[in-house]
């Protein structure tokens, strides 16, 4: 077939919603896309590596706590969702997506081997006329400099002309009860003008948006630099967090008025530090790049280097609060609240609260956390001595034991003011203690 029937019979298809979409990685971003697009009528395929998620798909069991058990559960029972760990069924898909990590590894650089891996897996049962599209968060140049050479070299067909390549970025926010994959646009850049057709054709049949973009690297480019505009901005914050704390200003009331100009200005929350799969690890994708340009990139990594401060000006905190009780860290039991590195999720990855725990237990504290979301501590790279801890449960015996607490995550389940009447000590990197009521004795330090 010519290089435009090709293209044209798979516009036909996908503008008839007779396509098959493939995705595979089927985490915190592939499993709600696989939804989306089957909610909106496609048929849809998993892949992923890990068999335990394919079981739990067949089963309908869930794995991402957040996403609930009813969207899990309608696609176990449906005949249009299929998942599996077997890779050769990737022939029978339309459109593949690719949603797999992007770390960093131990020198703080991109570490691109699920990307190549996954790359190298779809180039080998590639067929005439497939549509690729990276959405993994990644440095720019990536989809032209690694994923298409790999796809060609695997597969012996020519991208452009055998099969068609996009990039578009995946924004997903975990737990954001406002907005869900399908409700948010979607930017997308073509490897070809076809390769951009076809993908924004695919994307409107289940997202209400699409923004087309000039090319692959501008749409990696757009990802990396909402990423970026995050991590300053929440640096930004923490900074000042710790200015007016010396200064016995109230940075949330600061901040709340600030917020009531009408233009110029965007609300960013101080914290305990960053957390998650994107915002402490996306910015530093571009500083490893802008190395190849001979070019720095001073404002990423002085966001990064406040930002990875913050656990250890918790942990000061922590100290100075124990002193006015006239306890040493030393010795002292201290709750860490909140593992997840947000509310309301299941999600520990690059969680500040382990940053804090290390840190807590350098100073010789004894240390247990609570997160309801998460019942024992999932193994990490970082972190493998915390695998397996579990949390503690939440009666007024354990917590009032404790000698501090520090709501290190202010997940919504947790009862505040149980924890008011439980402790003396709370040390809140979160203000989620703002309007609790308190007992005389409290004191609650800001941190
Ligand atoms: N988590 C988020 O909120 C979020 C938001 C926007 C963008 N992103 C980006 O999306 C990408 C995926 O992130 P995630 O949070 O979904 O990751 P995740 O770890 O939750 O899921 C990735 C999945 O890929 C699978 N996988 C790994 N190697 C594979 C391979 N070779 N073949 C098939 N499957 C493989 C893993 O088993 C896992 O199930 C990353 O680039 C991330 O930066 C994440």
């Amino acid at each position: 077939m010519s290089q435009e029937l090709v293209a044209e019979d798979l516009l036909q298809k996908i503008e008839d919603k007779e396509y098959t979409i493939g995705i595979v990685g089927l985490g915190y971003v592939g499993l709600p896309l696989m939804w989306t697009f089957h909610d909106a009528g496609m048929p849809v395929i998993g892949y992923d590596i890990d068999q335990e998620k394919i079981d739990c798909l067949h089963e309908g069991r869930p794995y991402i706590k957040h996403l609930g058990e009813k969207m899990m559960k309608r696609l176990a029972g449906s005949d249009r969702c299929d998942a599996t760990a077997d890779f050769s069924h990737l022939s029978e898909a339309d459109a593949i997506l690719m949603c797999v990590p992007t770390p960093l590894d131990h020198h703080r650089e991109p570490d691109m081997q699920y990307v190549e891996k996954t790359a190298m897996t779809i180039g080998e049962n590639l067929r005439e006329g497939q549509l690729v599209i990276l959405e993994s968060t990644t440095y720019p140049g990536t989809t032209e400099e690694l994923i298409i050479p790999i796809l060609e070299s695997k597969s012996n067909l020519t991208a452009g002309e055998d099969f068609y390549v996009a990039y578009s970025p995946e924004r997903e926010d975990p737990g954001n009860i406002d907005f869900d994959t399908g409700s948010i646009p979607k930017v997308v850049g073509g490897h070809t003008q076809e390769g951009i057709e076809l993908a924004c054709a695919m994307y409107d049949t289940a997202i209400v948006e699409t923004v087309p973009v000039s090319d692959t690297k501008t749409a990696e480019a757009v990802k990396i630099t909402e990423n970026v505009f995050r991590a300053v901005n929440i640096a930004l914050v923490n900074e000042l967090k710790v200015v007016f704390q010396e200064m016995d200003i109230n940075v949330h009331e600061v901040l709340d008025a600030a917020d009531t100009k009408p233009f110029g200005f965007m609300k960013f929350v101080p914290g305990p530090g960053l957390g998650g799969h994107c915002i402490p690890i996306d910015p530093f994708y571009l500083t490893w790049k802008a190395r190849e340009y001979e070019e720095n990139t001073r404002f990423i990594e002085l966001a990064g280097e406040i930002n990875t401060s913050m656990p250890q000006y918790v942990v000061d905190q922590t100290l100075k609060a124990l002193n006015a009780h006239q306890k040493p860290m030393n010795g002292s039991k201290v709750l860490v609240i909140g593992l997840a590195y947000k509310p309301d999720v299941d999600d520990q990855r690059e969680s500040p609260s382990f940053k804090i725990m290390d840190l807590l237990e350098e100073y010789g504290a004894e240390v247990s956390f609570y997160d309801p979301h998460i019942p024992a501590i999932k193994p990490t790279r970082e972190h493998p001595e915390w695998t397996g801890k579990e949390s503690i449960g939440w009666n007024e015996e354990v917590v009032s034991e404790h000698d501090a607490v520090i709501i290190s995550t202010n997940h919504s389940d947790v009862d505040y003011q149980e924890l008011a009447e439980w402790s003396d000590c709370i040390v809140d990197s979160r203000h989620e203690m703002n309007g609790i009521e308190r007992k005389s004795n409290i004191h609650i330090w800001q941190a």
